[in-house]
C-alpha cells in the first residue's frame, strides 16, 4: 500500500522503514530539513539496532523522505501520525504536534484517506483529530480516522514492530480497521480491533501497569535494603508465578525514557480531568523519582565526603541499546554530584553525543577503564552488556579505591565481595556466606 508517515523520531522512522520492509511505498515526512536531507543521504539520526539496514535495504526502492506534507498526503492511502507527544508543564499530554498534522492532512487531502494515529495521543484525540479534518477539509471527501498505537521500546523497537506481541487498531468503521490490520498481515500476530477510545486507553494502561511492577518491586527492594534480603532472589522466588512472571522486574534506579514518565503523568491528569483521579499512580511516579535519591545517598554512604574525589559514571542513556537520553536518571545524578564537588569521569557506549549537550563539567572517556582511572568509585547507572564483561583484576588496579555503586542491580554480590570490590546493589542485602 501507498503509506506516509509523519514524524521520523524514534517511532516514526522505525514505523516507515519496517513498513518499507515489508512491501509498502512509504513516505517519511518530518519538519526538520536537516534530519530530512541527512535521511536523504542514508544517514540515521539515531542509534537504533536494526533500523540503518532497514532504511539501507528500501532507501529509494520502496522507502522515500520529504518535508511535503501535503504531496505525501496526495499519494498516499494511509497517513501515520507519529510526531511527538511531550509532557505538558503540569502533566497533561501536549498534542500542538498532533493537531499541526492534521490540519496539514486536512488541508491537501484530495480523496478518501485512512488517517492513522501512531503517537501515544490522550483518550479522545481521535474525534479531535476527526473534527479537524471535518471542519477544515474539503467537504466533498470522505475519510476515517484509526488509533494504532505503537508498543516499541527503544533498543528493540525494529524487532518489537516485527515480532509484535500483539496489534491494536480502534476505528469508528470496521472496514477501515481492516485496511490498516492489512499492513501487518504478514507479520501473523494477533491483531485486535476496538473502538478509538479503547484503542488509545490499551496504550496508557499498558504502559502505566509497567512503570507500576516497576515501582512496585522498587519498593520491595528498599525493604530488602532494610531487613538483608536479596531482590534479585526474591524476584526470581516471585517469578515462578506465571500470573507475576519474570519480565519487567529489574529493581535499581527506576524507569525513564520518553514514554513512561509522560504516559504514566499523562494518564494521571485524564483520570483528575475526567472526575476519576488515580491514586495509584501519582505513587508510582514519586517512588520512581525517589530511587534516584536512594542511589545518591548509597554513593555518599561508600565514599563519604564527594568534595574533590573523581567519580566514574558507567552508562548515561536511559536504559541500554539506546543513545536516547529523555528522562535518563543520568540526568538527575549527575548534577548533584558535581554540585558536590565530585569530579565525575563518564562512559557510555551509544549516547554521549547526546549527553554532552546535556551534561557539561564531566570528562567524557572512550571507555570503562578510562572512566574508572583513579576514581572512588565506580557508579553504574545503565546497566548496558558491555560493563557485565568488564576484566574485574584489571580494574582492580586502575581505580582508586574498589568501591562499586549499582544502580541497576547488575552484578552479583558475592562475585563482587570475591574480586574485593566493596559491592553496593539497590536492596542487594548482606553478602551471604552461602
Ligand atoms: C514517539 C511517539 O510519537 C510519542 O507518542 C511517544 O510518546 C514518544 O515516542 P518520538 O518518535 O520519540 O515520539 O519523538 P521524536 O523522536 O521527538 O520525533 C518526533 C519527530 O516529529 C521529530 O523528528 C519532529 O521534527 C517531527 N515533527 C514534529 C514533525 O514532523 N512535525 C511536527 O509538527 C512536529
Ligand atoms: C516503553 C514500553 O516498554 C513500550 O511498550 C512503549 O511503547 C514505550 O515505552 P521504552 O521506554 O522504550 O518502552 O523502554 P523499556 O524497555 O520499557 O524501559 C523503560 C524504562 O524502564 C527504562 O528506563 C528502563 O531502564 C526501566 N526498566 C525497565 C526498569 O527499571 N526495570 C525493568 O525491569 C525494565
Amino acid at each position: 500500500m501507498r503509506i506516509a508517515v509523519v514524524g521520523t523520531g524514534y517511532v516514526g522512522l522505525v514505523t516507515g522503514s519496517c513498513f518499507a520492509d515489508l512491501g509498502n511505498v512509504v513516505t517519511c515526512v518530518d519538519v526538520d530539513h536537516k534530519k530530512i536531507q541527512e535521511l536523504k543521504k542514508g544517514k540515521v539520526p539515531i542509534f537504533e539496532p536494526g533500523l540503518e539496514e532497514t532504511i539501507r535495504r528500501n532507501r529509494n526502492k520502496r522507502l522515500f523522505f520529504t518535508t511535503d506534507l501535503g504531496k505525501a498526503v496526495q499519494t498516499s492511502d494511509l497517513i501515520f501520525i507519529a510526531v511527538n507527544t511531550p509532557q505538558g508543564k503540569n502533566g497533561e499530554v501536549d498534542v500542538t504536534n498532533v493537531m499541526a498534522v492534521a490540519k496539514g492532512i486536512a488541508k491537501s487531502i484530495n480523496r478518501y484517506k485512512i488517517i492513522i494515529n501512531k503517537s501515544t495521543v490522550p483518550i479522545g484525540m481521535g474525534d479531535i483529530v476527526t473534527q479537524i479534518l471535518i471542519k477544515q477539509g474539503p467537504k466533498d471527501v470522505s475519510f476515517d480516522v484509526v488509533s494504532n498505537p505503537e508498543f516499541l521500546r527503544e533498543g528493540s523497537a525494529v524487532n518489537d514492530l516485527l515480532r509484535p506481541e500483539r496489534i491494536v487498531i480502534g476505528a469508528t468503521r470496521r472496514s477501515a480497521a481492516q485496511k490498516v490490520a492489512e499492513i501487518y498481515k504478514p507479520l501473523h500476530s494477533p491483531i485486535l480491533i476496538t473502538d478509538l477510545k479503547s484503542a488509545e486507553m490499551i496504550k496508557y494502561a499498558s504502559n502505566a501497569f509497567l512503570a507500576m511492577k516497576i515501582s512496585y518491586i522498587n519498593e520491595i527492594a528498599n525493604l530488602c535494603d532494610k531487613v538483608g534480603a536479596d531482590i534479585v532472589q526474591v524476584t526470581k522466588g516471585m517469578s515462578y508465578d506465571s500470573r507475576i512472571g519474570s519480565q519487567f522486574f529489574n529493581s535499581g534506579l527506576g524507569f525513564g525514557g520518553s514514554c513512561f514518565p509522560k504516559d504514566v503523568a499523562a494518564l494521571v491528569q485524564i483520570g483528575k480531568v475526567n472526575h476519576s483521579p488515580f491514586r495509584i499512580l501519582p505513587e508510582v511516579l514519586a517512588i520512581n523519582q525517589n530511587q534516584r535519591k536512594l542511589f545518591l545517598e548509597k554513593v555518599s554512604q561508600a565514599v563519604g565526603n564527594l568534595w574533590g574525589k573523581t567519580l566514574a559514571i558507567w552508562g548515561l542513556s536511559f536504559k541500554p541499546n539506546t543513545d536516547d537520553m529523555r528522562q535518563a536518571p543520568s540526568l538527575t545524578i549527575l548534577p548533584v554530584l558535581l554540585a558536590k564537588g565530585a569530579k565525575l569521569k563518564a562512559y557510555d557506549p551509544a549516547a554521549m553525543g547526546k549527553a554532552k549537550a546535556l551534561i557539561k563539567k564531566v570528562k567524557y572517556c572512550r571507555n570503562p577503564y578510562e572512566a574508572a582511572q583513579g576514581a572512588e568509585a565506580v557508579l553504574v547507572l545503565t546497566d548496558w552488556n558491555e560493563f557485565k564483561q568488564v576484566d574485574f583484576q584489571k580494574l582492580k588496579t586502575i581505580v582508586k579505591q574498589p568501591i562499586l555503586v549499582d544502580g541497576r542491580n547488575m552484578y552479583d554480590p558475592q562475585e563482587m565481595a570475591e574480586k574485593g570490590f566493596a559491592y553496593h546493589g539497590m536492596g542487594r542485602g548482606e553478602v551471604s556466606q552461602f
